[in-house]
């Protein structure tokens, strides 16, 4: 396959050749992202939920998420490589920004960095972009301002709101950013958007169909855990389904001696066992 660069997504859009991108958290993820034509792998930052079980992604560290990088940059080859900045790698300032980025690109293998948020942002963007490390944008909602948001919920659904949310899409292509994750809001804002920014890309989790990309979470396309879903979320495969008849069976095996098999085991060869038991 041959390796997909910022300047092959930006034709992707101008040719409306839609983006698939999705999250990768290990080796094998990576590697199944590669084998099966991914354009865009994300390290998101819901490793933190999916992957170490915690209940939101604030607490993840920059460190976790390095060290889930490199395993991802070790099965990754063509796909472009972009990794989340966790929660508080760059609330601090463009500088600090440019510090945690450069850990990503170095010690976790990866392409690009995404970042939460618009207007507010917009410096740590160029300053990041200006150093040479590409910046993928997200807005809309933003997971790591639950606790501000009151939940998780659709965005951008007022005239005002959606205003905002061009507003910081243009100030954002501006500043910088070869692409733009729009995350729940209304499809024809989504449409908007992506028609108005000149050449970043715009990927739509939950933003409808009108967006240059889609991007979705492993374990919610491949069905890796139940639980509540929200209505952009489709479900692609039924891993859970094969994990609990794999678990149970093995279990079920091993209790009733029917694995393993003398097919299954290593034979002494002739004569050792009597020169064993002398
Ligand atoms: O963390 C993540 O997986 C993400 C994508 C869903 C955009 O930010
Ligand atoms: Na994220």
């Amino acid at each position: 396959r041959k390796k997909i660069t910022i300047q092959h997504l930006h034709g992707m859009k101008r040719e409306c050749s839609p983006i698939a991108m999705l999250t990768a958290y290990d080796f094998p993820t990576a590697r199944a992202c590669e084998a099966h034509g991914v354009d865009i792998t994300l390290v998101g930052d819901s490793l933190a939920q999916v992957c170490l079980g915690y209940d939101d992604t604030t607490r993840l560290t920059l460190d976790e998420m390095i060290h889930h990088c490199r395993a991802v940059a070790r099965g990754s080859k063509s796909p472009f490589l972009v990794a989340d900045m966790p929660f508080g790698t760059y609330q601090a300032g463009p500088e600090d920004a440019v510090h945690n980025a450069v850990r990503l690109v170095r010690e976790g293998g990866v392409e690009a960095v995404k970042i939460e948020g618009g207007m507010e942002v917009v410096d740590t963007v160029k300053r990041l972009t200006t150093v040479g490390i590409p910046v993928m944008s997200h807005i809309g909602l933003l997971p790591q301002r639950r606790a501000m948001l009151s939940g998780y919920r659709v965005q951008g659904r007022s005239a005002e709101a959606a205003r905002d949310l061009l507003n910081s899409a243009l100030a954002l292509e501006d500043a910088g950013a070869f692409a733009i994750v729009l995350e729940a809001i209304p499809h024809e804002v989504g449409n908007h958007i992506t028609q108005r920014l000149g050449h970043a890309a715009t990927i739509g989790i939950g933003a409808g169909w009108e967006t240059d990309g889609q991007v979705l979470v492993w374990d919610d396309v491949m069905g890796t855990w139940g639980g509540h879903q929200p209505k952009f979320v489709r479900k692609f495969g039924d891993v859970r389904l094969e994990v609990e008849k794999g678990v149970r069976a093995y279990v079920q095996r091993v209790r009733n001696r029917s694995f393993p098999t003398p097919l299954e085991s290593y034979d002494m060869p002739i004569g050792e066992m009597e020169r064993f038991y002398q």
